[in-house]
Protein backbone atom coordinates (compact mmCIF):
# COMPACT_ATOMS: atom_id res chain seq x y z
CA UNK A 1 0.00 0.00 0.00
CA UNK A 2 0.79 3.78 -0.53
CA UNK A 3 1.80 5.67 2.92
CA UNK A 4 -1.41 7.17 2.36
CA UNK A 5 -3.10 4.19 1.65
CA UNK A 6 -1.91 3.02 5.08
CA UNK A 7 -3.10 6.06 6.51
CA UNK A 8 -6.79 5.59 5.60
CA UNK A 9 -6.17 2.14 6.85
CA UNK A 10 -5.43 3.66 10.30
CA UNK A 11 -7.55 6.59 10.37
CA UNK A 12 -10.84 4.90 9.08
CA UNK A 13 -11.02 1.15 9.31
CA UNK A 14 -12.37 1.71 12.68
CA UNK A 15 -15.38 2.95 10.99
CA UNK A 16 -15.97 0.87 7.70
CA UNK A 17 -14.15 -2.65 8.08
CA UNK A 18 -15.32 -5.62 9.61
CA UNK A 19 -13.70 -6.89 11.98
CA UNK A 20 -14.14 -10.87 11.43
CA UNK A 21 -13.30 -13.85 13.25
CA UNK A 22 -10.65 -15.74 10.99
CA UNK A 23 -10.89 -19.51 10.02
CA UNK A 24 -6.39 -20.66 8.88
CA UNK A 25 -6.06 -18.20 6.41
CA UNK A 26 -6.02 -15.00 6.08
CA UNK A 27 -8.40 -13.62 3.87
CA UNK A 28 -11.09 -16.85 5.68
CA UNK A 29 -14.15 -16.35 7.64
CA UNK A 30 -14.67 -19.11 10.82
CA UNK A 31 -17.51 -20.94 10.49
CA UNK A 32 -20.32 -19.68 12.85
CA UNK A 33 -19.38 -15.81 12.01
CA UNK A 34 -22.46 -15.02 11.58
CA UNK A 35 -23.28 -10.78 11.87
CA UNK A 36 -26.36 -9.27 12.87
CA UNK A 37 -27.51 -6.15 9.65
CA UNK A 38 -29.18 -4.52 11.86
CA UNK A 39 -26.66 -4.43 14.59
CA UNK A 40 -23.67 -3.61 12.11
CA UNK A 41 -25.32 -0.83 10.38
CA UNK A 42 -27.74 0.29 12.75
CA UNK A 43 -31.08 0.06 10.98
CA UNK A 44 -33.13 -2.16 8.93
CA UNK A 45 -32.23 -1.44 5.46
CA UNK A 46 -32.01 -3.34 2.02
CA UNK A 47 -28.54 -4.59 1.95
CA UNK A 48 -26.54 -4.35 -1.07
CA UNK A 49 -23.05 -6.25 -1.36
CA UNK A 50 -20.72 -6.53 -3.72
CA UNK A 51 -17.67 -9.32 -4.72
CA UNK A 52 -14.44 -7.87 -5.56
CA UNK A 53 -15.19 -3.94 -5.53
CA UNK A 54 -11.72 -3.33 -6.69
CA UNK A 55 -11.33 0.40 -5.85
CA UNK A 56 -14.84 0.72 -4.76
CA UNK A 57 -15.78 2.79 -7.85
CA UNK A 58 -19.35 1.40 -8.01
CA UNK A 59 -20.39 0.80 -4.60
CA UNK A 60 -19.12 4.37 -3.32
CA UNK A 61 -20.90 5.81 -6.08
CA UNK A 62 -24.11 3.54 -5.02
CA UNK A 63 -23.88 4.04 -1.05
CA UNK A 64 -23.75 7.59 -1.45
CA UNK A 65 -26.57 8.21 -3.91
CA UNK A 66 -28.78 5.74 -1.95
CA UNK A 67 -28.45 6.70 1.46
CA UNK A 68 -31.45 4.36 2.38
CA UNK A 69 -30.04 1.19 1.46
CA UNK A 70 -27.13 -0.17 2.96
CA UNK A 71 -24.06 -1.54 1.23
CA UNK A 72 -21.51 -4.25 1.92
CA UNK A 73 -18.10 -4.20 0.30
CA UNK A 74 -16.54 -8.01 -0.50
CA UNK A 75 -12.69 -7.91 -1.70
CA UNK A 76 -9.28 -9.22 -0.86
CA UNK A 77 -7.04 -6.67 -1.94
CA UNK A 78 -6.19 -4.70 0.46
CA UNK A 79 -4.67 -1.34 -1.65
CA UNK A 80 -8.32 -1.36 -3.26
CA UNK A 81 -9.71 -1.29 0.39
CA UNK A 82 -7.78 1.41 1.02
CA UNK A 83 -8.90 3.49 -1.88
CA UNK A 84 -12.75 2.24 -1.31
CA UNK A 85 -12.46 3.81 2.48
CA UNK A 86 -11.07 6.64 1.04
CA UNK A 87 -13.30 7.70 -1.62
CA UNK A 88 -16.15 7.02 0.73
CA UNK A 89 -14.94 9.26 3.35
CA UNK A 90 -14.63 11.95 0.70
CA UNK A 91 -18.34 11.10 -0.11
CA UNK A 92 -19.59 10.91 3.10
CA UNK A 93 -20.66 7.87 2.87
CA UNK A 94 -21.84 6.03 6.25
CA UNK A 95 -23.98 3.12 5.04
CA UNK A 96 -21.05 1.11 3.58
CA UNK A 97 -18.89 -1.27 5.23
CA UNK A 98 -15.92 -3.34 4.08
CA UNK A 99 -15.04 -6.98 4.76
CA UNK A 100 -11.92 -7.99 3.34
CA UNK A 101 -12.60 -11.62 2.82
CA UNK A 102 -12.68 -14.14 0.50
CA UNK A 103 -15.90 -14.22 -1.34
CA UNK A 104 -17.88 -17.78 -1.06
CA UNK A 105 -16.99 -17.45 3.05
CA UNK A 106 -18.36 -14.43 3.73
CA UNK A 107 -21.77 -15.95 1.80
CA UNK A 108 -21.46 -18.75 3.47
CA UNK A 109 -20.78 -18.01 6.75
CA UNK A 110 -20.75 -14.32 7.70
CA UNK A 111 -24.25 -13.06 5.87
CA UNK A 112 -27.42 -14.50 7.31
CA UNK A 113 -29.17 -16.64 4.92
CA UNK A 114 -31.88 -14.28 2.99
CA UNK A 115 -30.46 -11.33 3.97
CA UNK A 116 -28.95 -9.22 0.76
CA UNK A 117 -31.83 -7.53 -1.54
CA UNK A 118 -29.26 -7.37 -4.61
CA UNK A 119 -25.58 -9.32 -4.80
CA UNK A 120 -23.38 -7.67 -7.70
CA UNK A 121 -20.13 -9.21 -9.60
CA UNK A 122 -18.62 -6.83 -12.01
CA UNK A 123 -15.91 -7.82 -13.94
CA UNK A 124 -14.20 -10.92 -11.93
CA UNK A 125 -11.08 -12.27 -12.22
CA UNK A 126 -11.60 -14.03 -15.85
CA UNK A 127 -8.89 -16.63 -15.39
CA UNK A 128 -8.96 -16.89 -19.11
CA UNK A 129 -6.17 -19.58 -19.67
CA UNK A 130 -7.97 -22.68 -20.17
CA UNK A 131 -5.90 -24.38 -17.20
CA UNK A 132 -6.94 -21.84 -15.15
CA UNK A 133 -10.99 -21.50 -15.45
CA UNK A 134 -11.41 -23.67 -12.50
CA UNK A 135 -9.98 -20.60 -10.73
CA UNK A 136 -12.92 -18.86 -11.52
CA UNK A 137 -16.16 -17.50 -9.11
CA UNK A 138 -19.10 -18.13 -10.79
CA UNK A 139 -19.44 -21.88 -10.42
CA UNK A 140 -22.44 -23.87 -9.51
CA UNK A 141 -21.18 -23.67 -5.72
CA UNK A 142 -21.46 -19.99 -5.66
CA UNK A 143 -24.52 -20.14 -7.22
CA UNK A 144 -25.59 -21.99 -4.19
CA UNK A 145 -24.62 -19.72 -1.60
CA UNK A 146 -25.57 -16.65 -3.93
CA UNK A 147 -28.92 -17.86 -3.60
CA UNK A 148 -28.91 -18.75 -0.02
CA UNK A 149 -28.21 -15.07 0.53
CA UNK A 150 -30.44 -13.48 -1.49
CA UNK A 151 -33.89 -12.91 -0.08
CA UNK A 152 -36.95 -13.77 -2.14
CA UNK A 153 -36.83 -11.71 -5.26
CA UNK A 154 -33.50 -10.26 -4.58
CA UNK A 155 -31.57 -9.79 -7.77
CA UNK A 156 -27.94 -11.50 -8.39
CA UNK A 157 -26.44 -8.64 -11.09
CA UNK A 158 -22.83 -9.69 -13.10
CA UNK A 159 -20.97 -8.09 -15.69
CA UNK A 160 -17.95 -9.46 -17.57
CA UNK A 161 -16.06 -8.78 -20.56
CA UNK A 162 -14.66 -12.19 -21.32
CA UNK A 163 -17.29 -14.22 -23.79
CA UNK A 164 -16.96 -17.53 -22.72
CA UNK A 165 -17.18 -16.26 -18.83
CA UNK A 166 -20.13 -14.61 -19.82
CA UNK A 167 -21.49 -18.42 -21.31
CA UNK A 168 -20.36 -20.36 -18.15
CA UNK A 169 -22.34 -17.50 -16.06
CA UNK A 170 -25.18 -17.94 -17.93
CA UNK A 171 -25.02 -21.58 -18.40
CA UNK A 172 -24.63 -22.06 -14.31
CA UNK A 173 -27.37 -19.64 -13.68
CA UNK A 174 -30.16 -20.83 -16.32
CA UNK A 175 -29.35 -24.21 -14.33
CA UNK A 176 -29.31 -23.24 -10.55
CA UNK A 177 -32.23 -23.70 -8.71
CA UNK A 178 -33.70 -20.93 -7.18
CA UNK A 179 -33.14 -18.44 -9.65
CA UNK A 180 -35.14 -16.54 -12.74
CA UNK A 181 -33.59 -14.90 -15.84
CA UNK A 182 -34.83 -11.60 -14.91
CA UNK A 183 -34.14 -10.05 -18.74
CA UNK A 184 -35.14 -10.90 -21.92
CA UNK A 185 -32.84 -12.12 -25.15
CA UNK A 186 -29.79 -13.05 -25.02
CA UNK A 187 -28.39 -10.49 -22.25
CA UNK A 188 -29.34 -8.27 -19.95
CA UNK A 189 -29.43 -4.54 -20.48
CA UNK A 190 -26.36 -2.69 -19.08
CA UNK A 191 -27.17 -1.74 -15.22
CA UNK A 192 -27.52 1.76 -14.69
CA UNK A 193 -25.90 1.91 -11.57
CA UNK A 194 -22.59 0.09 -13.16
CA UNK A 195 -20.07 2.82 -12.99
CA UNK A 196 -18.15 2.80 -15.89
CA UNK A 197 -14.43 1.37 -14.05
CA UNK A 198 -11.22 0.38 -15.79
CA UNK A 199 -11.66 -2.90 -16.29
CA UNK A 200 -14.47 -2.26 -18.17
CA UNK A 201 -12.89 0.64 -20.22
CA UNK A 202 -9.56 -2.19 -20.90
CA UNK A 203 -11.90 -4.74 -22.07
CA UNK A 204 -14.23 -2.25 -24.53
CA UNK A 205 -10.49 -0.95 -25.79
CA UNK A 206 -9.27 -4.45 -26.63
CA UNK A 207 -12.73 -4.65 -28.74
CA UNK A 208 -14.26 -7.10 -26.26
CA UNK A 209 -18.09 -6.79 -26.03
CA UNK A 210 -19.44 -6.33 -22.62
CA UNK A 211 -22.31 -8.27 -21.22
CA UNK A 212 -24.55 -7.92 -18.65
CA UNK A 213 -26.64 -10.80 -16.57
CA UNK A 214 -29.18 -10.66 -13.73
CA UNK A 215 -31.10 -12.88 -12.40
CA UNK A 216 -33.79 -12.85 -9.82
CA UNK A 217 -34.04 -15.42 -6.36
CA UNK A 218 -37.34 -17.62 -6.41
CA UNK A 219 -37.52 -20.21 -4.55
CA UNK A 220 -40.02 -22.03 -6.27
CA UNK A 221 -37.82 -21.87 -9.58
CA UNK A 222 -36.50 -25.71 -9.61
CA UNK A 223 -34.19 -24.99 -13.04
CA UNK A 224 -33.87 -21.16 -13.92
CA UNK A 225 -35.82 -21.55 -17.11
C1 LIG B 1 -10.92 -7.72 -12.28
S1 LIG B 1 -11.13 -6.99 -10.70
C2 LIG B 1 -12.64 -6.05 -10.88
C3 LIG B 1 -12.82 -5.00 -9.82
C4 LIG B 1 -14.11 -4.16 -9.92
N1 LIG B 1 -15.30 -4.99 -9.82
C5 LIG B 1 -14.13 -3.34 -11.18
O1 LIG B 1 -14.94 -3.59 -12.07
O2 LIG B 1 -13.30 -2.41 -11.26
C6 LIG B 1 -11.66 -8.37 -9.71
C7 LIG B 1 -11.56 -8.10 -8.22
O3 LIG B 1 -12.07 -9.23 -7.51
C8 LIG B 1 -11.28 -9.43 -6.36
N2 LIG B 1 -11.43 -10.83 -5.95
C9 LIG B 1 -10.98 -11.92 -6.62
N3 LIG B 1 -11.31 -13.05 -5.98
C10 LIG B 1 -11.98 -12.68 -4.86
C11 LIG B 1 -12.57 -13.40 -3.79
N4 LIG B 1 -12.52 -14.73 -3.75
N5 LIG B 1 -13.18 -12.72 -2.81
C12 LIG B 1 -13.23 -11.35 -2.85
N6 LIG B 1 -12.69 -10.61 -3.85
C13 LIG B 1 -12.07 -11.26 -4.85
C14 LIG B 1 -9.87 -9.06 -6.80
O4 LIG B 1 -9.02 -8.73 -5.72
C15 LIG B 1 -10.14 -7.86 -7.72
O5 LIG B 1 -10.09 -6.63 -7.03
Amino acid sequence: MTDGQERAWEDLSARYVLKVPRDAAVTSIAPGAVIDPAHVWGRSARLIAEIGSGQGHAIVHAASTRPDDDFLAIEVFTAGLARTMLEADRAEARNLRLVEANAPEVLQHLLPPASLHELWVFFPDPWHKNKHNKRRLVTAEFAALAARSLTDGGVLRLATDWEDYARQMRDVLDEAAGFMRDFEGEWAPRFDGRVLTAFERKGAHAGRSIRDLSYRRDPSAVRGI
